[in-house]
């Protein structure tokens, strides 16, 4: 059978641990793309990564490159491309920068790979995605962001060590913005099958939440250089799972909600059943009142953050 071709465009921290994670993973042949500036760094990391693979058992060919060429045809293509945030910056402060990044990486990948589906990472995430999905021109089941299952995987985190518990037993959803106003949701918590609510007092949820939507600044203030990466390539690896095996896990990705949750015609964090062609569906939730004010607060603060990028001269 085929591999599937994986190529992540943006070779930096989150580009190449995601790379490590694919590879791993054995989900197939490895592209690993950063502009011409950098030189020979892809590649370097590419021969670092196959050496890896050799220690792990990993079966799979890791290619470094700066020419689109060797990513021609792939089935998934993951935008890690462009700069991360600092101490003292919002996500937001990315948006003229990284708006000229996604625009050329887009217009590359809709040459060379026309099928591909597109996982972009690059912040503000669900301003860029929705850049993504219009400079590619794909269609949208086919263009989606990853953020909703690393602020899951955070609100799982700090479930689990408030209960001393294995996060492996604690599901979780976070929806909205990949931002500070994201919305995790008590009401979709459980432990072992157990509503969260039963386990943890309001008030001490209520702090968990607040723990969960800082969580990418407390990084970024210990980093001082970058942002975090880890996690986020953890999660990246586990979309691209489901894409290529066609899992079909129900997982929160930014996707674009047009009547879904009443949105409107944009990229927002909502839970899909993610396949080999992308975004299957979007499934509507119940959310509780308190819970839909925050999604809706999100989804203004995503909606500013996509007028203020369609009003950049780029
Ligand atoms: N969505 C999320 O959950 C999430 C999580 C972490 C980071 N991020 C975002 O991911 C992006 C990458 O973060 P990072 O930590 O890897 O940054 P990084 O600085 O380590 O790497 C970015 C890489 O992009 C490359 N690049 C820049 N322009 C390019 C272009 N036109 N074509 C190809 N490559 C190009 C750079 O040379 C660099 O190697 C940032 O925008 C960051 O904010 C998102």
């Amino acid at each position: 059978m085929k591999r599937a071709k994986i190529s992540i465009i943006g070779a930096g921290n989150v580009g190449a641990t995601t790379a490590q994670c694919c590879a791993a993973a054995e989900l197939g042949e490895i592209v690993l793309l950063d502009c011409p500036q950098v030189g020979a760094m892809p590649k370097g990391k590419a021969l670092d990564l196959s050496h890896a693979a050799a220690i792990t058992g990993s079966d799979v060919r890791v290619l470094g490159t700066t020419d689109y060429a060797e990513t021609i045809g792939s089935d998934v293509v993951v935008i890690a491309a462009g700069a991360a945030r600092t101490p003292g910056m919002d996500r937001n402060d990315l948006l003229a920068t990284n708006t000229r990044i996604v625009d050329a990486v887009a217009h590359e990948i809709k040459q060379s790979s026309p099928d591909a589906v597109v996982v972009v990472v690059t912040n503000p995430l669900d301003a860029m995605t929705y850049r993504a999905w219009r400079a590619t021109g794909f269609p949208p089941q086919r263009v989606l962001g990853e953020a909703g299952a690393l602020d899951g995987a955070r609100f799982r985190a700090c479930i689990a060590e408030e209960l001393g518990v294995s996060a492996e037993d604690v599901s979780a959803l976070v929806v909205g913005g990949h931002g500070e106003a994201m919305a995790p949701l008590p009401s979709c918590a459980s432990v072992g099958g157990i509503p969260v609510a039963q386990l943890i007092p309001a008030e001490r949820l209520a702090e968990l939440i607040r723990r969960t939507r800082h969580s990418g600044t407390e990084i970024v203030s210990m980093l001082k250089t970058g942002s975090a990466y880890y996690a986020a390539a953890a999660a990246v690896a586990m979309m691209v799972e489901s894409i290529v095996r066609d899992k079909k896990r129900l997982i929160p990705c930014s996707a674009y909600c047009d009547k879904e949750y009443g949105v409107g015609g944009f990229y927002i964090g909502v839970p899909v059943v993610l396949g080999a062609d992308g975004v299957e569906r979007i499934v509507e939730v119940e959310l509780t009142p308190p819970e839909r004010a925050a999604f809706q607060k999100s989804v203004a603060a995503v909606k500013k953050s996509v007028q203020a990028m369609e009003r950049l001269a780029v």
